[in-house]
């Protein structure tokens, strides 16, 4: 992309004389103090943004690399520095959080109020006998008490794993065994685009299907009322649980490198990774990224639009924002209910002056607008706006450009956030008052991130050519490990012949002139598909495990208009190859499984039946040759290696 890419004009930065980075000037000398003392920068900012209960003496530990240890021997709390230190500056009747419902109702909780509902909230696990070290699922929608219920785990230091409401009782009695958690916190149903949704049943059955016998009780918020089954020995409601508890609850003071959480996510190989993220490191990247990035001032009304099953929640709504005392809408339904207009409702409604969504939210947001004129974004008063932000997948510059003029008025800096769930928070990020924009391009790391492209053998690749991207030196927020399994996390992020940096799994480039990052997408066997990020092989051992039906599968993705990524599953069955309406079946039947045994975001769009799998005469699949017959395109590798070359015609016939 280089040469193309080096001809799009910079779109200057807008002159914030007031922004907390101002200029590039400002970027290269925060660049410069890191590189000059990599620990002593983030001491300096950990002391700043962060308030310690015994302070550390210690930034960075590498004796033990790559399981880094930042500022160890400093002990605080986590909810303390989003709650309790905020009314104490005196920001107790700031609003905290502005929720609004799937049906439009609204909901502010100040500072004070979301104090003590985690106070009451902390003191109703502490007296189900949760405590510190213990793990606790949380299986929510978007709600007030899902960020209270994350908040009071951090206030008794248990840690918790928020397990994102879509996945399917297999997946949660995966995650609650894995972690082997005391407790889950859930609702009764949850609310999305008008539809009332099980979570408490999926609870039931997750841990009917056994290998949970670590859960004392069961949690339930009550949400819609609908009806569910109850086990008196282990259910309880929170409203009872907590009405009698008092608002204050002293906070357990942990050490920096105690685990705050373990969100799991999709590797290229087996079951799902319990990514272990820190408290001190953690909670430090997360309140200056909030701030940096997005320009975070007082006055500003932050929206992200992320669940809180996924890590931008974690980070940027339960944590980075009430780390600053920031206000913040939290949305509990979808951008297209009651139509496609909501977002840009809800942003004129409250004012929002800094939005941070989706690329696939952008992309079938525009195609709702170009079907349907009332639910144009020029429809709505968006004059609020100052900031947008885009994370989970590349943004095409088609989509950068549309949010650009039709939702930030041609004014509004768009940051293009580069992370992921392993790095806690923004990795490669414009700054909004400093960073001229490149649509399409993530630019430059953050102040403090040593990220770089790389070959196979760690060494650098001159800017213009594409390569692997890793991170040089270790970052606060960064993976400790992955939850009971220290030689996954080695194997994962720190493969012997990278010399010691991170392997990000990603590829990159960067623009030959300009120095500018562009992610070119996964280089393992992870998927992305709506942002939301799978396994090819998580996918095919759900559908392997439909025995009755399937032989074989394989599973590769192709590149999707709106969803990014499209997921495409090659099935051999156990029976002759179904053809016209009896492979349609067969198809729906699968993606029906799939959803049952993931979750309905895994459901493959387009399924393919064959009487074998492209394989090489020593029988491994040929995956990169699936690829192409997926999307479409002419076979142009060398099939001269493969077993069966006539297979790929009938691979490409779609059902
Ligand atoms: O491939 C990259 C893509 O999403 C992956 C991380 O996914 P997850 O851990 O689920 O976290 C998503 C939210 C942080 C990355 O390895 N990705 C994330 N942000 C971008 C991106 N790809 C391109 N541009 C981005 N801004």
């Amino acid at each position: 992309m280089s040469s193309n890419e080096a001809a799009t004009p910079l779109i200057p930065a807008p002159d914030m004389k007031d922004a907390h980075v101002y200029g590039m000037q400002a970027y290269e000398k925060l660049v410069a103090e890191a590189e000059a003392d990599h620990s002593g920068y983030w001491s300096r900012l950990a002391r700043e943004f962060l308030s310690w209960k015994t302070p550390f003496t210690r930034g960075l530990d590498d004796s033990r690399a790559p399981f880094f240890k930042w500022f160890e021997d400093g002990t605080l709390n986590v909810s303390w520095n989003c709650l309790d230190r905020q009314v104490e500056r005196g920001l107790g009747d700031k609003t905290a959080i502005i929720f609004e419902a799937d049906d439009g109702q609204v909901t502010r909780v100040s500072y004070r109020e979301l104090l003590a509902r985690t106070g009451r909230m902390a003191n109703a696990l502490k007296a189900r006998g949760v405590k510190k070290g213990d793990r606790v699922v949380i299986y929510m929608s978007m709600s007030i008490e899902g960020v209270v219920a994350m908040q009071a785990c951090a206030r008794i230091g248990a840690t918790h794993s928020v397990v994102f409401g879509g996945f399917s009782a297999q997946s949660l009695r995966d995650r609650i065994q894995d972690a082997g958690a005391v407790m889950v916190v859930t609702a009764d149903e949850q609310v999305r685009g008008g539809k009332q949704l099980p979570l408490k049943a999926i609870v039931d059955d997750a841990i009917a299907l056994g290998g949970c016998e670590s859960v004392k009780n069961v949690v339930v918020y009550r949400r819609t009322g609908g009806p569910i089954g109850w086990v008196p020995s282990r259910d309880r409601w929170l409203h009872e649980e907590t009405q009698a508890q008092p608002e204050t609850c002293e906070p357990e003071w942990v050490g920096a490198e105690h685990p705050l959480f373990v969100l799991y996510t999709s590797g290229s190989t087996g079951k799902p990774k319990g990514v272990q993220h820190s408290s001190g490191g953690y909670l430090l990247h997360a309140a200056l990224t909030t701030k940096w990035t997005f320009d975070l001032k007082p006055a500003d009304v932050f929206w992200c639009t992320a669940d809180i099953g996924w890590v931008t929640g974690h980070t940027y709504i339960a944590y980075g924002p009430l780390a600053l005392g920031a206000t913040e809408v939290v949305f509990e339904g979808v951008p297209t209910y009651p139509d496609a207009g909501r977002f840009w409702k809800m942003i004129q409604d409250h004012k929002v002056s800094v939005f941070y969504t989706a690329p696939t939210a952008i992309r079938s947001l525009i195609k709702a607008a170009e079907g349907n004129a009332a639910v144009h974004p020029k429809r709505y008063d968006l004059s609020s706006l100052r900031i947008l932000g885009s994370v989970g997948e590349p943004i095409n510059p088609a989509a950068w450009e549309w949010f650009h003029h039709h939702v930030g008025g041609g004014l509004c800096p768009i940051v293009d956030t580069f992370w992921q769930t392993e790095t806690g928070g923004h990795m490669i990020t414009p700054l909004p008052g400093a960073t001229p924009l490149v649509p399409g391009s993530c630019t430059l790391p953050f102040p403090g991130i040593a990220a770089a492209i790389v070959d196979e053998t760690g060494a650098d690749v001159p800017n213009g050519q594409g390569g692997i991207l890793v991170v040089k030196k270790p970052w606060p927020s960064m993976i400790r490990t992955i939850w009971g399994d220290p030689e996954r996390f080695k194997a994962s992020y720190y493969p012997p012949e990278l010399k010691g940096f991170y392997l990000a799994g990603d590829g990159a480039i960067r623009d030959a002139k300009t120095g500018y990052f562009t992610i070119t997408g996964r280089i393992d066997d992870v998927l992305n598909v709506s942002g939301h990020r799978m396994g090819t092989m998580e996918i095919e051992s759900a559908l392997v495990s439909c025995t009755a039906l399937v032989a074989e599968a394989a599973v590769v993705g192709r590149p999707d208009d709106t969803t990014g990524e499209a997921i495409c599953a090659f099935v051999v069955l156990k029976r002759a190859r179904p053809t016209g309406d009896e492979a349609k079946k067969i198809a729906n039947e699968l993606r029906n499984w799939v959803a049952k045994e993931i979750g309905p975001i895994a459901k493959p769009k387009d399924i393919r039946f064959g009487d074998n799998l492209p394989k090489t005469r020593s029988g491994k699949i040929m995956r990169r040759l699936l690829r192409s017959v997926a999307k479409g395109e002419p076979i142009t590798q060398d099939t001269s290696t493969l077993e069966n070359p006539a297979i790929l015609a009938q691979l490409s016939e779609r059902n």
